[in-house]
Parts: structure tokens; C-alpha cells; sequence
């Protein structure tokens, strides 16, 4: 980072901070998502637009003398000397995205206009670089944001937003090691020994999974995340284009879960719109492994072929009964998810707000549409991943599902023996 993009983050890391939590308290105070009309607050929310658009503006210039810009505006990008200070690493590039992004994410949140257009040149040339969204996304948050002194960058220093970063962060970990371990199989074969250990480790990282989600489920205070955390999730406009908001599913290991269990498939036209819609809101890399969900044979299929052609040999039976405990757990994950985060977090809270404070749907939802679009798509995912039949639906693998426990429950039992141990 240049030395301005260094000044810009220490504000972001300092007085963003304050000023943010200065406002969410305040709000948090009169139980509402937003205050209007109050002058100490109304100073609050001009700070943070001035002085971000101004270190914005520096870090854009490379680090030139910072000189008074009390009313910044937008800037064509072609006028702006921003590439010869722009990091060639794709990273740097990518963590600056953040760091703008943080600040255009407040703005939207206190409803601040005007100067945080002077933030959009740059971010639109850093994700053009990169072919991402020129927003903040949940990865900026969880997986590529630097601690410094042992403090992530979060927007206030409120608690239950660094444990909402916190089992955010570390589920992602867990999900990605889980899909690290399913993606190193179709080379091994699904009655490889090696094989046994890649689904032992994908059942320990959705074991991990649902322990982060329950104790974030008992860490999280219902309002806080309501009035405080939500909010900076918001879709907002970056130039002439509308990008939707930040959720936490944004990355490629669920995906690439979905589709090797073979719970999920990128032929089904519901799955294939959400992979789509999701490319320019994960990193770089991600695009990649998203894309490769394509073309990867589903374990299911393989199970399903190795044991008709028989015989269930002792390894391809212990296989299988971990790879269907893994499938049963991914469902599990995903029904608490719904169940236990979304309807207590959101869905319970958004229904107490008066009629007459209403926020419009997307300030409740991160992609737009109206809240129970989203709760519709979201159980739809809950029935594709733990299979369960539906009057009307097909039930998704549930039939395929059922002919491996059959071929298991129908072949005589082989299971391998445990290793004798030395006396
Ligand atoms: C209080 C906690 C949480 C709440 C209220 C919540 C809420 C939501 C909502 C509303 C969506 C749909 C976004 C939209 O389209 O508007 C969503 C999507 C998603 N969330 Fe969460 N979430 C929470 C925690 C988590 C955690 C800990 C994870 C684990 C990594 C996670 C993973 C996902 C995934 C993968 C998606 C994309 C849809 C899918 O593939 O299932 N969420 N979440």
C-alpha cells in the first residue's frame, strides 16, 4: 500500500470506528435502525463522509500531499492520475477494494450522500482490475482483512459485530476445508483407504460448521444485529449501477459442497441462477472453483456405480457410510442456518418493525427482493441439501440417497476390522 492508503486504513481502523459506533449507539438507544434530524449526529455522519472521501481521493492520487478538498466530487476516472499508484498485486488491490468499500458500506448505512462519490473511480478501477463487484463483500470482512494488534477491521467496536466476523470467518474456514478435502476424491476413487481420511476431515469441518453456528446463535444479540450490524449489508449504488448487499454465503466452498455430494446440481436451472448471480461478489480464486462446480462428477454417482457393480468390499462400505454421514451433516448445517440464524435473526425481528417504519425490501434482504422471496429460495436450498421430500418437489438425491443406504443395508457386513493393537 502506498503511504496514503496506509493513512486511509488507520482511519478506517480509529476514528471510522468511533464515529460509526458513536451513531449505533446513539440508534441503538432509541431502538431504531437510523436517526434523522439530530445536529450532534447529523456532525457525526458528515465527518465520516468528508474524511473518507478525502483519504479516499489521496490513496487514489498514490500518496501526493494531501491538499483541502472540503467539497469533494466525482472525478472522472480518466482525469485522475490512479494507475501509476495502483498495487500491481492482486491481493493489495483487492484489500484496497475493501477498504473503500468499508466506507461506501457506511455511508449507505447512515444514509450519507454526496461525498462518498468521490470513492467510486476507485473502487470501479480496482474491481474492473480484478473482475469483481466495486463493492465491500463479505470476504473483505472475514478473509481479507488483516489484524493489526490482534483487531480485524469491523465497522464499530461493537462485541456482537466482532463475533458476528469472528463464526462468520471461522465457518467459512470450516466449509472450505470440507470442500479442500471432497475435491482431492475423484482422483483417489471412492474406495480408496486415502479416501476415509478426505471424509473423515469433510465430517470435522461441518462438525465445526454447526458448532460455530450455534454459538453464534447464543453469542448474538437479536437487536444488536438488527439495529447495528445488519444495516452495513445494505445493496447500494456504486457510478450508475445498483449492487445488491453482503451475505455471508458468499463463497465457493458451500458450492462446490453442494455439487460433489451431488445434493445440488449446476444443470438445475433454481442452482445454476444462484452460482451465476454470486460470481462478482466472491474473490477472484473463488470464480475459479465456482466455475469448476461445472464439470465435477458428483461422488454420489460414483458411490452409487462402485457399489451396484458390487461386491461391497470393506473399504467402499465404511466409504460410503462416511459419505453419507458427511451428506447428512451438510444438510443439518444448512437447516440451522435457516432455522436457528435466519428466522430468529431476521425474519422474527423484521416482522416486529411497526408498520410505519417498514424499511423498504432491500434494506432487509442483501440481494433485493423482498424478504420471503428470499426465505423461499433459502428453504428450497435447506430441502435440495438435506433431500427431503416435499408434496410438489422431486425430493432432489433423496431417491438416490436411499438406493446407497439400500445397497449397504442389503450387502453382508464387511465392515473393515479394527487394526489389532500391539499388547
Ligand atoms: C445471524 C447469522 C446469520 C444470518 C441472519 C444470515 C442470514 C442470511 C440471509 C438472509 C441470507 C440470504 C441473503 C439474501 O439473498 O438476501 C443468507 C445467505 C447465506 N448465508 Fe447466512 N446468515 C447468518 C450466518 C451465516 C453463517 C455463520 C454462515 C456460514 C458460513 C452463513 C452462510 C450463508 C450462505 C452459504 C448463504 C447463501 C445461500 C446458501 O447457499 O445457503 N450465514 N444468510
Amino acid at each position: 500500500m502506498n503511504s496514503a492508503a496506509e493513512d486511509f486504513d488507520r482511519w478506517i481502523r480509529n476514528d471510522f470506528v468511533a464515529l460509526n459506533t458513536r451513531l449505533e449507539e446513539a440508534y441503538f438507544a432509541a431502538g431504531t435502525q437510523i436517526l434523522h434530524g439530530r445536529p450532534e449526529l447529523e456532525t457525526v455522519k458528515r465527518r465520516i463522509g468528508r474524511e473518507g472521501a478525502e483519504l479516499v481521493l489521496r490513496a487514489a492520487e498514490g500518496g501526493s500531499t494531501p491538499s483541502p478538498r472540503p467539497t469533494p466530487s466525482v472525478r472522472p476516472i480518466l482525469s485522475t492520475p490512479l494507475l501509476p499508484s495502483m498495487p500491481t498485486g492482486d491481493d493489495e488491490r483487492y484489500e484496497l477494494l475493501g477498504l473503500v468499500g468499508f466506507y461506501l458500506a457506511a455511508c449507505r448505512r447512515h444514509e450519507i450522500d454526496g461525498p462518498q462519490s468521490a470513492a467510486w473511480p476507485l473502487a470501479q478501477l480496482l474491481a474492473s482490475s480484478l473482475g469483481v463487484a466495486p463493492r465491500f463483500v463479505f470476504a473483505h470482512q472475514a478473509l481479507y482483512n488483516r489484524a493489526v494488534g490482534d483487531t480485524f477491521r469491523t465497522f464499530t467496536s461493537l462485541a456482537d459485530e466482532r463475533a458476528f466476523i469472528l463464526y462468520n470467518g471461522l465457518s467459512v474456514l470450516a466449509y472450505q476445508r470440507t470442500a479442500t478435502a471432497l475435491r482431492r476424491i475423484a482422483a483417489l476413487g471412492v474406495s480408496s483407504p486415502l479416501t476415509a481420511y478426505l471424509l473423515r476431515e469433510a465430517r470435522s469441518g461441518l462438525d465445526d460448521v454447526l458448532d460455530l453456528g450455534r454459538t453464534l446463535g447464543k453469542t448474538l444479540d437479536v437487536d444488536r444485529f438488527f439495529l447495528n450490524i445488519r444495516p452495513y449489508f445494505k445493496p447500494h449504488r456504486v457510478g450508475g449501477t445498483q449492487y445488491r448487499g453482503v451475505n455471508a454465503g458468499d463463497f465457493a466452498a458451500i458450492n462446490s459442497i453442494d455439487v460433489l455430494l451431488g445434493l445440488c446440481s449446476p444443470y438445475d436451472p433454481f442452482y445454476q441462477a444462484l452460482l451465476t448471480e454470486k460470481y462478482p461478489y466472491t474473490p477472484p480464486e473463488d470464480q475459479a472453483l465456482l466455475r469448476a462446480t461445472a464439470t465435477a462428477e458428483p461422488l454420489l454417482d460414483a458411490f452409487l456405480r462402485e457399489t451396484a457393480a458390487g461386491p461391497l468390499t470393506p473399504q467402499l462400505r465404511d466409504n460410503t457410510e462416511l459419505f453419507l454421514t458427511v451428506c447428512r451433516l451438510h444438510g443439518a448445517a444448512s437447516a440451522f442456518h435457516h432455522h436457528r440464524l435466519v428466522v430468529p435473526f431476521l425474519q422474527e425481528p423484521a416482522a416486529r418493525v411497526p408498520q410505519d417504519q417498514e424499511p423498504e425490501a432491500a434494506d432487509l434482504t442483501t440481494s433485493g427482493p423482498p424478504l420471503h422471496v428470499v426465505m423461499g429460495t433459502l428453504a428450497r436450498l435447506v430441502d435440495l441439501r438435506t433431500a427431503r421430500r416435499r408434496p410438489g418437489a422431486d425430493g432432489g438425491a433423496r431417491t438416490a440417497l436411499d438406493q446407497l443406504r439400500h445397497a449397504l443395508d442389503a450387502a453382508p457386513d464387511t465392515h473393515l476390522k479394527p487394526a489389532p493393537t500391539s499388547t
